[in-house]
């Protein structure tokens, strides 16, 4: 009888720290063990390919609840495929809330929706309205749930939190021990930029750019981290569009505070000028923070280089270009500000950061694996059950052909969304296969998993998200505000 269940044979694997030609045994959906010369019940041959450990994305809104009932166009049937297509094997979504009712409602229904997923999952907490009820009793309860990140906006309408509000959130994740998550942009600015804007009659998608600089989402980032340092609760900005936010994040390390970063997949492609094409055609490269210049993507690879941002995830959002519900909900002429946020990536992640990242040089593959798995694993308390390959992790490995050449296009992307802002982009570099939990889900571009057989992934207490210890005067008001 053979030793293990599966041996993945042959291939290099590559973890955040090591590469080294090995097979992988898996048995009970875990890695066994890592050698040389294993036996299965099972064999794939990986000669040639790397195995990487599979992909985390802890940044999509899959199916999320829409104010006034349904949900977003990418469902959890949909979004699963889309990241088993790419080699994402899990994913953190977001519960919601909407201004006027409490949290645990709608997790509810979020629960029930993500019932159907094929990639194992969590959930952020949305907080858009922090009344007592919220504070002192649901998020006690949704952390006891498992879900043990909170994710607040420090703008857009109506969802944002004034300093007095993000501050209440602070101290009830300092109370529970969750993670905060931030919207970095300057609510007012945006504002009193937008109005002017369209009093000048400077409405086209192009002046969504226009309507929220850099130093806007700067500004909102060190106010942020200062509140969060005053709480003494760790965070993580959001999506990063640029370096000169994360210089921010860097002097908050240098001195020691919890403070991570995370940017996007888009930023290291997309640029402002992106929106400036004819008609409504740029409202498909539409996503906030904006994209910023070309020149900026050479300066935030060196942020990942300078480990500055740990994370790279999709903030898949997506609106198609062509639904009544998506891009256009208000019409194709619609002034910039009434355009749908966001962009669909769950499966362009990884072979466009594989491909602008580790096939031109950008960063190393460790690199490559670190931000794309083992740091969102870490900093989201799903570590060490994933993000890595190593015994007693689970078997969530891709099969990657760092060769292959592709011509990326929407039907690719195998998501419900109706275009991909990467159409026609040409990448090196493709997953060929993915195994969830050690079962083969993805081969050659078809994904075939039940619905409803990915996990759910409650989150217990983790070092990332536990404070320091160290307050101004050494007095916790968290403990009574
Ligand atoms: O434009 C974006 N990023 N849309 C998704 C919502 C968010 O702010 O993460
Ligand atoms: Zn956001
Ligand atoms: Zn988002």
């Amino acid at each position: 009888m053979s030793e293990y269940e599966l041996v993945v044979r042959g291939g290099t694997v590559v973890t955040g720290t090591d590469t080294i030609r090995a097979d992988v045994a898996v048995s009970g959906g875990r890695i066994a063990a890592i050698g040389t010369g294993l036996a299965g019940a099972t064999r794939i041959d990986a000669d040639g390919l790397l195995v990487l450990p599979g992909g985390v994305d802890t940044h999509c809104h899959i199916e999320q609840l829409q104010r006034g009932g349904g949900a977003d166009e990418e469902s959890w049937t949909t979004g699963s495929t889309a990241c088993l297509a790419g080699g994402t094997t899990s994913v953190i979504s977001f519960s919601t809330q909407f201004k006027g009712a409490g949290i645990l409602a709608p997790l509810a229904e979020y629960r029930q929706r993500a019932a159907k997923a094929m990639v194992d999952y969590g959930f952020h907490q949305i907080i858009t309205d922090a009344t007592d009820e919220v504070v002192w009793k649901e998020i006690p309860q949704v952390v006891s749930e498992g879900v043990r990140s909170l994710k607040v906006f420090l703008t857009y309408d109506p969802l944002h939190l004034d300093d007095r509000a993000f501050l209440r959130v602070l101290a009830a994740a300092r109370r529970n021990g969750a993670m905060v998550t931030v919207h970095c942009e300057n609510y007012e600015a945006i504002n009193w930029r937008t109005e002017a804007l369209l009093k000048a009659g400077l409405t086209a998608p192009k002046y969504h750019a226009w309507s929220r600089p850099a130093m806007i989402e700067r500004e909102a980032t060190h106010r942020a981290i200062a509140l969060a340092e005053m709480v003494d609760q760790p965070i993580q900005v959001f999506h990063v569009s640029c370096a000169e936010v994360a210089e921010e994040i860097a002097r908050a390390r240098a001195r020691g505070l919890k403070v991570w970063g995370e940017t996007c997949t888009q930023y290291f492609v997309l640029a402002a000028e992106d929106m400036d094409r004819p008609g409504f055609e740029g409202a498909k490269f539409m996503c906030s923070p904006s994209p910023r210049t070309q020149a900026d993507h050479a300066k935030l690879w060196r942020e990942i280089r300078s480990g500055t941002l740990d994370v790279i995830s999709s903030d898949h959002s997506g609106w198609s270009y062509g639904h009544p519900k998506g891009k256009p909900v208000n019409g194709t002429d619609a002034p910039f500000r009434d355009i749908p946020n966001g962009v669909p990536g769950l499966a362009a992640r990884l072979p466009v950061l594989f491909s602008e990242g580790v096939a031109k040089g950008n960063i190393d593959l460790n690199t490559f694996v670190r931000v794309t798995a083992t740091n969102p694993a870490k900093l989201f308390g799903l570590y060490p059950k994933k993000g890595s390959i190593a015994p007693g992790f689970d078997a969530d490995l891709v099969l990657w052909d760092p060769a292959k050449k592709t011509t990326l296009t929407n039907a690719h992307m195998q998501h419900a969304i109706d275009y991909t802002p990467f159409e026609g982009m040409e990448i090196t570099g493709w997953p060929v296969a993915t195994l969830r939990r050690g079962e083969v889900v993805m081969r050659d571009g078809k994904v075939q998993a039940e619905p409803g057989s990915g996990q759910y992934l409650p989150r217990g207490p983790y070092d990332m998200a536990t404070p320091r210890g160290v307050l101004p005067d050494g007095f916790d008001a968290s403990a009574y505000a």
